[in-house]
Order: C-alpha cells, then sequence, then structure tokens
C-alpha cells in the first residue's frame, strides 16, 4: 500500500479516491493493479497518450541544460521554437505567442491585453466584457466573470467585475425556441443587439469557446456561427477571443477548431493538450497587428508571471507537437473521431435517457435526459451524471461530466479519449456505457 499521511486538501471531498500508481497508453492503473480506460483524458488533457518517453526525455534534458530563466531577463530556444511552431499551424496573423501555466490565466491575459490594445488604440471607453451563457473559462475571478456557467459563479458574484452574456449556439435546447436554419442564427446576432443596446464604445471583447465544452458538452455551432459572430466583432471594434483551452490542439480533428469555420479571431487561448498533460503549460496566441500596437505605443504588456514563458514546460509543448505530427495523431482523430461518433450514435442513441448525442474528432458530448420527447432534464439534486460516472468508474472507465445544461439543471458525459485509442477499445467503451446507462436508469 502507498502511504497516504493525510494532510492533502483534496480535490474531492466527499470519497477516498484510489492511489494511482502507472499512467501508459490509455490505460491508468491504481495501487490494486486496477486498470482505468482513460476515456476523458483526464478533463480533456492527454491527447497522445499516457508515459510518453520524448516528452519525459524532453523535459529532462532541458532540466540539465537550463531550468529556470525569468522571462524578463533571457529568451530561451524552446520558447522561441514553441511560439513559433504554433505560429506556422494557427490560422492567419496569429503569430504571436504568451506562454503561461493554465488555461484560466491564459484567458486572463487575453482579457486584460484585449484592453490594453482598446487603450493604445485611443478607445479608452471600450472596457466591457461579453461572454456566453453556459460557457466556461476558468476558476480565476476574471474567468469567472466571463463565463456563463451559474452555478459555477454564483458563490463568488459580489467580487466579480461585470460582464454581459449572450446566449450559447445550442441547438438541442435553443433560447429562442427556434430550429436551425430558419432561425437565421438569432442567437450569434444577439451579439449585435447587445452591443448596440450597451453602446459599442464600451465594448472591448466577446469572449467564446469555439466548440463549448465543460458546460454544454462538445456543441459543435451551425457552421455559419462564427462567421456572423466575427463579422459583428468587426464591425463594432469588438475583439474576439476563442478560448480553444479545450478543443485546441487537434482535438477536433484541426490544430486549431476555429479552422473548422474558416474564420482568424483577434486572439485564441490554449491550454490543457498543449503539453499533452504532462508539464503545465498554456498560450494566449494573438494577431501580429495587436502586438505591434503594443509594442509601437507603451512597448509593454502590463502582465507578467513569474512562471510564464517557462523553458521546461516549452520543451514539454514541443515534444509534443513533434509527436502529434510524427504520428500524424491530427489527422487520425479527423478520421477516427467519426467512427466514435458513429459507435455512440449506434448504441447509445436508441437508449431512452440519451436525449442527444453531438460532437467533432475526439470530442463528443452525450446529453441525459429524464424524457427524451420533451427534453426534460433530470434534476440537478438527483446528481445523474456523477452517478452515471461513478458507475463507470467501478467499471474501470474514466469519463468526464457536463452539468447546467438546461437552467441549473441537466447533465451530460463528454467523451474524449488520447488520440491513440484503437478500434477495439473504442467499441469496448460505448459497450460499457450502454451497459451502465441500462444497469443505472433500469
Ligand atoms: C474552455 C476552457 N477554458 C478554460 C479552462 C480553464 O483551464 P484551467 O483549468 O487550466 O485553468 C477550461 C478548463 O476546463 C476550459 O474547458
Amino acid at each position: 500500500m502507498i502511504e497516504i499521511p493525510g494532510n492533502l486538501f483534496p480535490r474531492r471531498l466527499d470519497t477516498h479516491l484510489p492511489v494511482a500508481k502507472n499512467a501508459h497508453g490509455i490505460f491508468i492503473e491504481d495501487e490494486n493493479q486496477k486498470q482505468y480506460m482513460d476515456a476523458s483524458g483526464g478533463a480533456i488533457v492527454v491527447n497522445a497518450g499516457h508515459g510518453r518517453k520524448k516528452i519525459a526525455t524532453a523535459i529532462y534534458n532541458q532540466i540539465l541544460s537550463h531550468d529556470y530563466i525569468h522571462p524578463t531577463m533571457f529568451t530561451t530556444q524552446p520558447v522561441e521554437m514553441l511560439a513559433t511552431c504554433l505560429a506556422k499551424k494557427a490560422p492567419g496573423d496569429i503569430n504571436r505567442f504568451y506562454f503561461l501555466s493554465g488555461g484560466s490565466e491564459a484567458n486572463e491575459a487575453a482579457i486584460k491585453l484585449a484592453r490594453q490594445i482598446h487603450i493604445e488604440n485611443g478607445n479608452e471607453t471600450k472596457y466591457r466584457l461579453i461572454g456566453r451563457w453556459k460557457s466556461y473559462h476558468g476558476l480565476t475571478l476574471g474567468s469567472l466573470a466571463a463565463m456563463g456557467r451559474t452555478s459555477f459563479k454564483a458563490p463568488f458574484t459580489p467580487l466579480l467585475k461585470e460582464s454581459l452574456h449572450i446566449p450559447a449556439p445550442y441547438c438541442y435546447r435553443c433560447s429562442f425556441g427556434l430550429k436551425y436554419p430558419s432561425c437565421k442564427l438569432r442567437c450569434a446576432l444577439a451579439l449585435d443587439e447587445l452591443i448596440e443596446n450597451a453602446g459599442s464604445e464600451t465594448i472591448s471583447a466577446f469572449i467564446a469557446e469555439t466548440i463549448p465544452g465543460a458546460t454544454i458538452a462538445a456543441c459543435f455551432p451551425p457552421k455559419e456561427y462564427l462567421k456572423i459572430i466575427s463579422k459583428i466583432c468587426h464591425h463594432h471594434n469588438v475583439l474576439l477571443i476563442l478560448d480553444e483551452v479545450m478543443c485546441g490542439m487537434g482535438r477536433t480533428g484541426e490544430w486549431f477548431a476555429c479552422n473548422h469555420f474558416d474564420i482568424v479571431p483577434d486572439m485564441i487561448t490554449l491550454g490543457k493538450g498543449l503539453a499533452g498533460g504532462v508539464i503545465a503549460l498554456s498560450a494566449l496566441g494573438v494577431k501580429e497587428t495587436h502586438f505591434n500596437t503594443i509594442k509601437e505605443n507603451s512597448g509593454v504588456f502590463m502582465h507578467g508571471g513569474t512562471f510564464s514563458h517557462h523553458p521546461v514546460a516549452a520543451a514539454g509543448g514541443l515534444a509534443l507537437i513533434e509527436i502529434l505530427d510524427r504520428e500524424k495523431l491530427v489527422q487520425r482523430v479527423k478520421i477516427k473521431g467519426k467512427k466514435l461518433g458513429n459507435l455512440l450514435k449506434k448504441y447509445l442513441l436508441p437508449l431512452a435517457q440519451v436525449g442527444d448525442i453531438r460532437g467533432k474528432g475526439f470530442m463528443w458530448g452525450i446529453e441525459i435526459v429524464k424524457d427524451k420527447k420533451d427534453k426534460t432534464p433530470f434534476n440537478r439534486s438527483l446528481k445523474t451524471v456523477e452517478g452515471v460516472r461513478d458507475n463507470l468508474f467501478e467499471k474501470g472507465y474514466l469519463v468526464y461530466t457536463s452539468t447546467g445544461l438546461a437552467g441549473a439543471h441537466g447533465d451530460a458525459l463528454v467523451i474524449a479519449p488520447p488520440y491513440i485509442i484503437s478500434d477495439d477499445e473504442m467499441e469496448m467503451l460505448v459497450k460499457a456505457i450502454k451497459s451502465v446507462f441500462l444497469e443505472f436508469f433500469n
């Protein structure tokens, strides 16, 4: 037995978690040799699989070569190389990358940079942020203010700066009661309406997950949605920040999820899988024109971070990208993601409690409902998705959960395996989910 002394403030206070001992490929093993298939890569993080020697070696070598280097004193090759590598894969002139440690931090940086760009362009009245209901952008106060997942922010509301919100492009539960395509993308046009009402001279940025993940479970927006949003932002000189912390880095079969929509935002944030989950690393990518605004005016982004631009984390990120490139894993996600989606739909959609299955690549959502016909959600007090998750855990399958899809209620699972999952493993996973649904809802 591994010793657990008991001073940790754990993430979960409602249970004693098993102790993980090994993690290789798509499996994690606990101290009792029980195997778990990591079907969500933790929190949609592990993309190249666990235990990658290339990443370990790159990090080890970087530590021995030069470990902590303060980013205002020196630059280092790994951060320079990683920025160039990402710039080559990013859309349009998203050419400059600022490295941090977590997705929340990257979003904070984006919110602040948007404000600073406006000030330096002489638009000092632009400070307000617009986000979307049912969104998730992180745990820090700025990200909490931006997000629209009310249950997460409710206790902290008195601490938060005001931000405005529009409905999410969530066709299964359209906020306007409309149907695509006759809706004419009313949910996107709501942005124009809100900016007009609030006064465009006050709005700094609009932040949105390119593909919403943690709250409405891999809900892929209609194809015109982001083009309309992008046009509205451009028209009002509102900067468009796309949060790709979850859906970036090949998760949906494109390096950047916005590539599905043929648009270039002003900023993109990345995190989670940027170094495959091996080491904390996130990034804020920004258009060259905005970078030049800062460079040619104040000459300094009023930000920082003791652990920003960390060469060891960047070495991990570079090694991860090399693996994804060499093994053509992003192309694999595109092809195999269709298979995973088809399997999920074939086995699970006929079940009485599965209301919707949606997604792209290796990011899929399974929405759980009490009544399929009128989409009635389970009351949140029942903790339905937690029950399904715990039963899957018992059987050795790890999945991610989404809640609050229908007001304060609603449940969904997110399935997002590492990009190396085999066809047989996908089939095993989907059959296991089906058998748990049949037992749990019996
Ligand atoms: C879309 C999105 N943005 C930001 C974050 C926050 O990232 P982190 O937990 O690394 O701070 C998350 C985390 O789940 C996320 O899903």
